[in-house]
């Protein structure tokens, strides 16, 4: 493990620190804005509710659509890194959601919050970050009230072989290359796809979270299987 996947502060977060002015146009350029249909899909399987967590929330863009489309009272953010998050406070007041998205410091390894404090937990291309995914998802667990939803979106890989060979070259080569070029930050972008390449996607990751306690498990490929949604209940 590298020191920047040892998670903290001085590893993930200073790195999503350092590429966070050029990660939404990345985001939405590097995918031809597809992240935000792929966001819009997941918050539809969301079931309405009062408080919800959105970890590693990054520039608020999942929290902001489940705001738009009424699935929350209220979103509370946590994640690692401060500047990913003031961005996401300059965005949520232009969007006039200051009072209804909060953005907090912390670590989804250990969360300040109670037991059971929120109805649904969210995490949308988070996961493959924690340096300890069971940790991660064992405190998503404890926060989440008893029947409450986890909704996860990750990074998969297509099961087409054609488009799978075209989608490998564009995301082992082009991205990579891209992405290093206009954040400044080569390192991150290699890394964004030996993270993709780690992750247990699938059933895999529907049994990590059986094993951490979670039920009624699910998973929806989107765009050919680039990315999944998993839904998951405590
Ligand atoms: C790829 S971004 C995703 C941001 C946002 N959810 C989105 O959909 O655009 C990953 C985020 O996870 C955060 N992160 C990584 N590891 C974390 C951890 N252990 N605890 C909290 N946040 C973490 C990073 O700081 C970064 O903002």
């Amino acid at each position: 493990m590298n020191k920047m996947e040892a998670g903290g502060r001085d590893g993930i977060g200073a790195m999503f620190d350092s590429i966070s002015g050029t990660y939404d146009l990345l985001n939405h350029g590097l995918s031809f804005n597809i992240d935000k249909r792929w966001r819009r899909k997941a918050v539809r399987m969301l079931a309405p509710c009062g408080e919800l967590l959105d970890v590693a929330v990054g520039t608020g863009d999942l929290a902001f659509e489940i705001i738009r489309q009424g699935k929350a009272e209220h979103v509370t953010g946590a994640d690692l890194s401060v500047e990913m998050m003031r961005i996401g406070r300059e965005k949520a007041r232009a969007r006039n959601m200051s009072e209804r998205v909060s953005f907090e410091e912390a670590s989804a390894l250990s969360l300040p919050y109670a037991d059971g404090r929120f109805d649904a937990v969210t995490c949308a291309f988070g996961v493959r970050n924690f340096s300890d995914r069971e940790a991660g998802l064992k405190e998503m667990r404890r926060v989440l009230s008893p029947g409450g939803q986890l909704l996860v979106l990750e990074f998969s890989h297509p099961s087409v072989p054609l488009f799978r060979g075209l989608y490998n070259m564009y995301f082992n080569h082009l991205l990579p290359f891209v992405g290093g070029l206009v954040s400044g930050n080569r390192e991150a972008y290699r890394y964004l796809n030996r993270s993709v390449r780690e992750f247990p996607e699938g059933e895999g990751f529907l049994e990590l979270l059986r094993s951490t306690g979670f039920v009624r498990t699910e998973q929806r490929r989107l765009s050919f299987g680039i990315v999944t949604i998993y839904m998951a209940t405590k």
